[in-house]
């Protein structure tokens, strides 16, 4: 996988902004467009300027990647929160979903499958909450979430021990179904996990190392 390297966080992000753009408007994939999205720091620029944008998100279903479990929606570091207050009330979109049990990945499939799938990656290689040691094979599922992760995550909490234990996820396999991928990274403390996912062995020990197997992945980055 080639890393496309650019000058600035918010020219990256609107490289993927366009190419969403390209297509929804041209019906690249189907008239009701499926869109995969992440949470967390990486696509912040990406939802703020799909809010600016002109296609109707009325043909557009989002699916989510992952939500912590045992957090009311309404808290304000759940997900479903977090895409609320960065997107959802700016756009409204035909459906909007969350993991939350393990149809998820039928639902998923009844819809037509994801189109384009925009992914962030923790520093421990982690895609979704799939981390370490998760399988090539892995679907929608709840999972323990590491003291890695954790820590990562703590700055959204007043401390490490608010920061949930445990997360419903999509799987390795849930995330290669989509047809398109976009894989960022933001910051120099991801350059080292990207270039072992991009160009190291394909291994469990770095979950994003899969997207090698898959034949459309866009791997963008920026200091
Ligand atoms: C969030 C998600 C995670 C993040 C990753 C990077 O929905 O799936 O895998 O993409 O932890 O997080 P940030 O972007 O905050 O560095």
């Amino acid at each position: 996988m080639n890393i496309d390297i650019y000058n600035s966080y918010d020219n990256m992000c609107k490289k993927v902004v366009e190419d969403i753009r390209y297509a929804i408007n041209f019906n690249m994939f189907s008239e009701y467009f499926t869109l995969g999205l992440a949470t967390g720091s990486t696509p912040l620029s990406i939802y703020k300027y799909i809010r600016d944008e002109n296609w109707e998100a009325n043909k557009v279903t989002t699916f989510n990647l992952d939500e912590y479990s045992d957090l009311p929606y309404n808290h304000p570091q759940s997900y479903e929160h977090f895409m609320e207050e960065n997107l959802f009330m700016y756009k409204q979109f035909r459906y909007s979903y969350f993991p939350e049990n393990e149809r998820y990945d039928d639902l998923i499939k009844n819809k037509g499958g994801i189109d384009i799938q925009i992914l962030g990656i923790g520093t421990n290689g982690h895609i979704a909450f799939n981390e370490p040691g998760s399988s090539r094979d892995s679907l929608t599922r709840k999972v323990e979430l590491t003291e890695n992760t954790r820590k990562d995550n703590s700055r959204f909490f007043d401390s490490i021990d608010d920061v949930p234990t445990h997360a419903w996820t999509m799987g390795i396999e849930s995330i290669m179904r989509a047809k398109q991928i976009y894989l960022l990274a933001s910051g120099k403390h991801k350059k080292e996990i990207l270039e072992k996912a991009c160009h190291g062995e394909i291994t469990s020990d770095v979950p994003a190392s899969f997207l090698q197997e898959h034949n459309n992945v866009e791997v963008l980055y920026c200091d």
